[in-house]
């Protein structure tokens, strides 16, 4: 069967969007609603909140005829059957996923079973029904520790150290094997930094369940109260302050990477020619759409130290956060930051918002909603 074309109008796009009511997929459903195209959310809730849905609608102005929500899993295939044939689906930007380290080596079979046979079943129906092309939320975790900063896409990528990138690892190669095998699918991977920050409107964000195990949800418990201080992994790693460093990108930048990533698709936008660093192909269908696969770093392109975020996050809330220096975390690298020339070339998008930003708008969220969506 022959993909949909995805060159038209995003009035005429319906895109699912599994995962939707996650973090990042909120945000994004949010950008592609202002942006004029029609949303259903895929989401089985097993780490969200159909409130978060709710505001999206509440952000956007939209009801549930532009922004449909189906509760459910991607492992379900009789409910993508039906979401399917029910709806007249053009794209797919598959968030769905569990997505914590720590969790993944307790429970690896969960995670290759929710993660790589979900999107295995999700790939099937989707097929079935002539979709063939997807948006992929990868990560960087899939250049485990980089040959080189910044990291560019054709930086070799190296074994992750966890059943949960290895999930990533593994489905960026099942859907580049795909194309590979029929040249009609059309397949984006995002690797995303490190997401952070909040849409500005404070009502929707990260709502993590229990003690957070990533920093900026651990900063912001800690500055809302919540936590005593910020346990500090390691000071001791080579660089300028001694404490680990990352390409934090606000959530909101990364939610229009995606916008962008469909326009591309679409075979609308682009000044240069595909680059191939990484991609397999890229070139546009005689309707415009581009058929292959486009691999793009989403960050900033800036490294900031865990010192440097917990100062940022301390003038954000208007008090010095407390911190403790801890032993390093297992697992952890020293530097970590992307080359982003590919999105902007290709894709025209570039990441606007600085860490001061990202941190003014997480502390929104979180003191408007210091219990999350449960607030
Ligand atoms: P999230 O947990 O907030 O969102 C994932 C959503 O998927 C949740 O709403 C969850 O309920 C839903 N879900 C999980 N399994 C499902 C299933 N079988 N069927 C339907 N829905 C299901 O996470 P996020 O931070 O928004 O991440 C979104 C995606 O981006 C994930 O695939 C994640 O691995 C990836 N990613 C995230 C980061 C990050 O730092 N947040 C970094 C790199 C990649
Ligand atoms: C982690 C995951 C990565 C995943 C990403 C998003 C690991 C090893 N990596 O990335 O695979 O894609 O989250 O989910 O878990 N830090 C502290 N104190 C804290 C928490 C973190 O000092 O309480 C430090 C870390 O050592 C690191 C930085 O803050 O230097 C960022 O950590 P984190 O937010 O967990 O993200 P990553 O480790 O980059």
């Amino acid at each position: 069967m022959t993909n949909k074309s995805l060159a038209k109008r995003p009035e005429d796009t319906c895109v699912l969007v599994t995962g939707g009511a996650g973090f990042i997929g909120s945000h994004t459903c949010v950008e592609l609603l202002a942006e004029g195209y029609r949303v259903i959310v895929l989401d089985d809730l097993s780490n969200s909140s159909k409130e978060a849905v709710r505001r999206v609608r509440r952000i956007a102005g939209a009801g549930g005829e532009r922004c449909a929500f189906v509760e459910g899993s991607i492992l379900d295939r009789d409910l993508l059957g039906r979401v399917f044939a029910e709806n007249d689906v053009d794209a797919i930007i598959h968030f769905a996923g569990f997505k914590a380290v720590g969790e993944s080596v307790e429970k690896p079979l969960e995670y290759y079973w929710n993660n790589v046979a979900g999107t295995l079943v999700l790939c099937d129906v989707a097929r079935a029904h002539g979709v063939k092309n997807v948006v992929f939320s990868s990560s960087a975790t899939v250049y485990g520790e980089p040959e080189f900063v910044p990291i560019t896409e054709d930086c070799p990528k190296h074994a992750p150290t966890n059943p949960y990138g290895q999930t990533k690892s593994m489905l960026e190669q099942v859907l580049s094997d795909l194309y590979a095998g029929d040249g009609e699918w059309n397949v984006v991977l995002l690797r995303y930094f490190n997401p952070i920050g909040a849409h500005p409107s404070g009502l929707i964000g990260e709502d993590p369940k229990g003690i957070p195990n990533n920093l900026v949800p651990y900063v912001a418990q800690v500055a809302v109260g919540k936590l005593a201080a910020v346990g500090v992994f390691g000071d001791d790693y080579p660089t300028p302050d001694g404490t680990g460093v990352r390409d934090y990108i606000h959530v909101v930048d990364l939610a229009r990477g995606h916008v962008a990533a469909l326009r591309w698709m679409g075979g609308k936008v682009g000044t240069g020619e595909p680059r191939g660093l990484g991609s397999v192909a890229g070139e546009p269908a005689p309707d415009g759409t581009r058929r292959g696969v486009g691999i793009f770093n989403l960050g900033t392109g800036r490294g900031s130290s865990v010192l440097e975020v917990i100062a940022a996050f301390s003038r954000a809330c208007g008090r010095e956060l407390p911190y403790v220096i801890k032993p390093r975390r297992a697992g952890d690298i020293a530097v970590n930051y992307a080359a982003c020339d590919k999105a902007r070339d290709e894709l025209g998008w570039v990441a606007e918002y600085d860490l001061d930003r990202m941190c003014e708008d997480s502390w929104r969220w979180q003191s408007m909603n210091p219990d999350g969506y449960a607030s």
